[in-house]
C-alpha cells in the first residue's frame, strides 16, 4: 500500500467529536514498513493527540526509530502542515534535514517540504554539548 493510500484509509478512524477534523498520518520506516496514526481528541481538550504523534508513536512500538518520508492528509483546502509541537516531533526520529514530508488534502492537492524546511533552527542535542555529565 502506498503512505497516500494508507494515509487516507487510517484518516477515517480519526476520533474527532470536537473538531470534526479528521487527520491521517503515515510514517515510513528504515526497513520501509509504514506506521499510520490518526488524530485522537478527548473532552479535556489538551489530553487530545496529532495523527502525527500517533504514527510516530506506533513506529517506534513496531521497533523502528528512523523516518524516512511522512505523508499528511486531512479534509482541507490546501494541504495541511503539521502544528509546531508535530514538527519538533518529527525532527526527532527524522533521517536528517532532507527527509521529505509531504502534505495533502482530500482533493488530491500534495505539497512536500523537507524537515529543515518545516522545522528551521531546529532545537537539537548539539544545543546541550555545554552541559557536564
Ligand atoms: N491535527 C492533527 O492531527 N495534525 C495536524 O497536523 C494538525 C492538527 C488535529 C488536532 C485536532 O484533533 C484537530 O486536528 C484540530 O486541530
Amino acid at each position: 500500500m502506498s503512505l497516500s493510500d494508507a494515509a487516507r484509509a487510517v484518516r477515517e478512524n480519526a476520533y474527532v467529536p470536537y473538531s470534526g477534523f479528521k487527520v491521517g498520518a503515515v510514517m515510513q520506516a528504515e526497513d520501509g514498513s509504514l506506521h499510520p496514526g490518526c488524530n485522537v481528541e478527548n473532552v479535556a481538550y489538551p489530553e487530545g493527540t496529532c495523527a502525527e504523534a500517533g504514527a510516530i508513536a506506533a513506529m517506534v512500538a513496531a521497533g523502528q526509530t528512523r523516518i524516512t518520508a511522512a505523508y499528511v492528509i486531512a479534509d482541507s483546502p490546501t494541504p495541511v502542515t503539521p502544528c509546531g509541537g508535530c514538527r519538533q516531533k518529527l525532527a526527532e526520529f527524522a533521517e536528517g534535514p532532507g527527509t521529505v514530508i509531504t502534505m495533502a488534502n482530500l482533493d488530491g492537492v500534495e505539497m512536500t517540504m523537507t524537515m529543515a524546511e518545516l522545522l528551521p533552527g531546529a532545537f537539537a542535542t548539539s544545543h546541550m554539548e555545554n552541559v557536564e555529565t
